[in-house]
């Protein structure tokens, strides 16, 4: 029997996540949170070995006196989320942009005229990779206090082999030295940079015949994605660099139908890409080919919102059409500037219509599908590792319902309280001294 190291008790709620369905959630499925009442979770050696009834557990396990044991206080525990797209090394951050919208431009203007991510990239390649990890750590330390405990993180701001290799360096030195799980994507294809800006074939020729083979090489990266978009990549383009990198041995995922209906939600199904992201401008076509090929939609309702727009992703019709809808900040300096998974829970409750608890399935199992692993994390069971968060609400619904605010009270991360909030924070809770 297991020593056990950290043990969590008195939870009013424990959101286990775990369903009958494999596989990530669809359906009415998407509703299936697996709750507990007054639970109780055992961890030993950074891993959950026992969730149920206290009761139950205790029959079950072994202390000592060095096993730590955490008070949840009738309130409510789930998974950490998983942010399954964002952009977290960056150089500059680009509020004058912000400005410029809210006066008018859009976010295609204010790029076709150098900034957007052609800024970024400037600003990027200007910074050494110590820098660059120094200027990230405090990104994810927020994350981690909205009760993030796994991202998906993107290249993508270099476009040039070495500058690539960089910031995917970059992410691998974060994983090493940060709490946060880093997920590493490439994503050389986020636009064609100044110096090729004449010679666009000759770009789409670097990035398959050097990036996509070092990155490999060098195993920095599982994933491949590219920003498929009218005056970016065109399908055809994306089609060929997407193909290439499925050669190589990436999983793919796109942004895709985000300012347009190009048709990249079509692509991404016909490729069997894991994900297609963004896709506000998705039709009907391409619901049923997500469904059909099984490829998760990404939803990130941070980027409309930041961007100021009123076209939200149809969240609804994919949902009850039975494609699996997960969710993620798109954390970056251009159009989505938040580290903030709740934020985005209320966002796509009120601007999507998901529910609350379709909400939390789409940030927990279902993302971790996104990034290919549910086998770890996105769920409290045995097995799974223990990246658990304990809330100051006293019913799950209280999280995206109450926006704006941190109602994070401890993350707990690999079997360790790494995180706990210096007030208690929630609706009657009085502050904690
Ligand atoms: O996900 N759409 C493309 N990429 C980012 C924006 C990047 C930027 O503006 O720096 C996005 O919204
Ligand atoms: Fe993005």
């Amino acid at each position: 029997m297991k020593l056990i190291n950290l043990i969590i008790q008195n939870a009013g709620q424990i959101l286990t996540l775990k369903s009958s369905q494999k596989g990530p959630r669809t359906g009415e499925l998407m509703e299936d949170l697996g709750i507990i009442q007054d639970g109780t979770v055992a961890i030993s050696e950074g891993k959950i070995v026992a969730v149920g009834k206290k009761k139950e557990i205790l029959d079950q396990i072994t202390m000592d006196e060095k096993t730590k044991i955490v008070d949840a206080r009738d309130k409510v525990v789930l998974p950490g989320f998983v942010d399954c797209h964002t952009h977290p090394v960056f150089a500059e951050t680009r509020e004058e942009e912000f400005e410029m919208r809210i006066k008018g431009k859009s976010y295609q203007e204010i790029a076709a005229s150098g900034g957007g991510i052609k800024s970024s990239v400037k600003a990027l390649r200007s910074k050494s990779k110590k820098e660059l990890v120094q200027l990230a750590l405090p990104r994810l330390d927020r994350m981690l206090s909205f009760g993030t405990t796994t991202i998906e993180a993107k290249s993508g701001y270099g476009l040039s082999l070495d500058h690539e290799i960089k910031m995917l360096e970059v992410i691998q030195e974060l994983n090493r030295i940060h709490p946060i799980d880093l997920v590493p994507t490439f994503l050389g294809a986020h636009e064609v940079p100044e110096e090729y800006e004449n010679r666009r074939s000759e770009y789409i020729k670097l990035i398959i015949e050097k990036m996509i083979p070092e990155v490999a090489k060098r195993k920095l990266a599982g994933f491949c994605d590219i920003f498929c978009e009218k005056g970016v990549f065109d399908i055809g383009e994306s089609r060929q660099i997407l193909t290439a990198a499925r050669n190589y041995g990436f999983k793919l995922r796109l942004h895709a139908d985000q300012l347009s209906s190009l048709g990249g939600s079509k692509l991404a199904a016909e490729l069997r890409a894991i994900s297609a992201d963004h896709l506000e401008f998705i039709d009907d076509e391409g619901i049923r080919m997500m469904k059909r090929a099984g490829v998760i939609g990404v939803l990130l309702p941070g980027a409309c919102f930041g961007l100021g727009l009123k076209e939200y992703p149809p969240a609804r019709k994919m949902i009850d059409q039975g494609v699996p809808v997960a969710l993620g900040t798109d954390f970056n300096p251009g159009s989505s500037m938040t580290e903030s998974m709740p934020m985005i829970l209320s966002l796509a409750c009120l601007m999507m219509r998901m529910t609350p608890a379709e909400a939390i399935v789409a940030s927990t199992i279902n993302s971790a599908y996104a990034v290919d692993k549910a086998n770890e994390v996105g769920t409290i069971e045995v097995g799974k590792r223990a990246d658990l968060v304990i809330w100051n609400v006293q019913s799950y619904k209280e999280i995206p319902y109450h926006f704006g605010v941190n109602l994070v009270g401890q993350v707990i991360k690999d079997g360790k309280v790494i995180y706990v909030s210096s007030s208690a924070g929630g609706e009657g809770q009085g502050l904690r001294r």
